[in-house]
């Protein structure tokens, strides 16, 4: 018997779904033989009767199991399947994980006939929880986090983005992105923190939202440059307006760091096309997207997230048009948009559910939504989201079938244990 590496952790006996048809990159490192032959035009991109090759936190290999017991290899360890399925781990790529109190009062009050609207103009809603965020402490932000966290991770959750935009000035939005970050050294998940300071207008420059724009670009973007990767604006007759918005993505630009928007969730204003025109790796929400913008997304590869929890939440009736998504080719990544307020969500998978019976995803559109999709919508396509040499090796396991199965179920957890970097997870 000999072995290829000391190191090397195999993964075999899974079903995997690579999510990644197309890819050459699969490989057989033993054979040459290629496997993506194997996978091509297959939902989900599914392969059995081949294993997974970790080292150092990557995927080294994948390689047909034959190959592997012909050539007699044995491994540091191996990880058996005994027929489960394997994905990559799920990415929650728009979330608000961090904040203070919650708004259950306000959801009752909606339960009543407020709007989502009402609440904002008599200055409920976002700014409520800015008002408990800046009051609580960061470990106190940190524990009410953690927890939220845990409820993600138990479903298969390997990378989660987390928007700042509770605190609307430099030391709440600060803390909220230490935070951010103190998730992703503590727990085994990556954290992409995303600034989202231009959320609301801050209580002090009330009835002067260009003069908190003008204080969002001159000092919070440039002290929040060492703590996020992205910069997120929240365009919408209740928030900021084109030119505003447009002022935060220039300033976003000039640290290069990528942008974000809300955009056209319960009016069109133009800022999906406006933020696609600058570069922006997704545009999110989306219920009143034009044909139009779709094709300016797709020919700016700019992703569009779609939010169901927030739809759902908040009782719209205006869907994403995703015929026209389709036919113009846009990337659909689906996420929680987990908040206090619109979507106080804590499961992707249900979030998956909900963009297919809701929005009329395929299941194989939502689970490309919340691996590669989602992936791309972070602008780590090139890291996670799909199993393919080189990338990270983040897995879910699943006591399922078929992927479809994960967005079938309405509640229940079909979970059989999480690898990120190759590791299990324990939290
Ligand atoms: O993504 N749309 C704006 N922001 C959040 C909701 C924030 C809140 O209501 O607290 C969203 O839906
Ligand atoms: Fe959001």
């Amino acid at each position: 018997m000999k072995s290829i590496s000391g190191n090397e952790v195999v993964f075999r006996g899974f079903n995997i779904a690579t999510m990644d048809p197309d890819s050459a990159e699969i490989s057989c490192e033993l054979s040459n033989a290629p496997l993506c032959d194997l996978t091509k035009n297959l939902e989900y991109g599914m392969l059995s009767g081949a294993a997974i090759g970790v080292e150092a936190g990557k995927i080294k290999w994948l390689a047909l199991e034959h190959e592997i017991d012909r050539h007699e290899l044995t491994f540091a360890q191996t990880v058996h399947g005994e027929g489960k399925l394997l994905t990559p781990g799920l990415i929650d790529c728009h979330s608000h994980l961090v904040f203070g109190g919650n708004r259950s009062a306000e959801w009752e009050r909606r339960l009543n006939g407020l709007s989502y609207e009402d609440i904002a103009k008599q200055g409920g809603g976002i700014l409520s929880t800015v008002s408990a965020t800046r009051k609580a402490t960061e470990e106190e932000l940190f524990q009410t986090a953690a927890e939220r966290m845990k409820s993600l991770l138990s479903e298969g959750v390997t990378t989660v983005e987390i928007k700042s935009g509770y605190g609307l000035n430099l030391d709440s939005e600060l803390k909220m992105l230490r935070v951010a970050n103190r998730l992703g050294l503590e727990f085994p998940v990556s954290v992409e923190a995303t600034l989202l300071a231009a959320h609301a207008v801050a209580p002090e420059f009330k009835g002067n939202p260009d003069g908190f724009i003008q204080h969002v670009c001159d000092t919070i973007i440039p002290q929040s440059v060492e703590l996020c990767s992205s910069v997120d604006a929240f365009c919408e007759t209740i928030a900021f307006d084109l030119a505003q918005t447009e002022r935060v993505f220039e300033r976003a630009r000039q640290f290069g760091l990528n942008i974000k928007v809300h955009a056209e969730q319960l009016s069109h204003t133009g800022a999906a096309a406006l933020a696609a025109n600058m570069g922006a790796i997704s545009a999110d929400h989306l219920e009143f997207l034009s044909e139009d913008d779709c094709v300016t997304l797709s020919s700016q590869g700019t992703v569009a997230t779609l939010l169901p929890g927030a739809f759902y939440c908040l009782n719209e009736k205006q869907k994403p048009p995703i015929a026209a998504l389709r036919e113009n080719q846009v990337p659909l990544a689906i996420a929680t948009d987990s908040n206090p307020g619109s979507s106080p969500v804590l499961s992707l998978l249900l979030i998956g559910n909900m963009a297919c019976n809701l929005f009329g995803l395929t299941p194989s559109e939502a689970i490309a939504g919340m691996t590669i999709n989602a992936a791309k919508a972070l602008n780590l396509d090139k890291e996670v989201g799909s199993i393919n040499k080189q990338k990270q090796a983040d897995f879910a396991t699943w006591n399922v079938n078929s992927p479809t199965e994960l967005v079938y179920n309405v509640g229940g957890n079909p979970s059989a244990g999480v690898y990120k970097l190759g590791k299990r997870t324990q939290f």
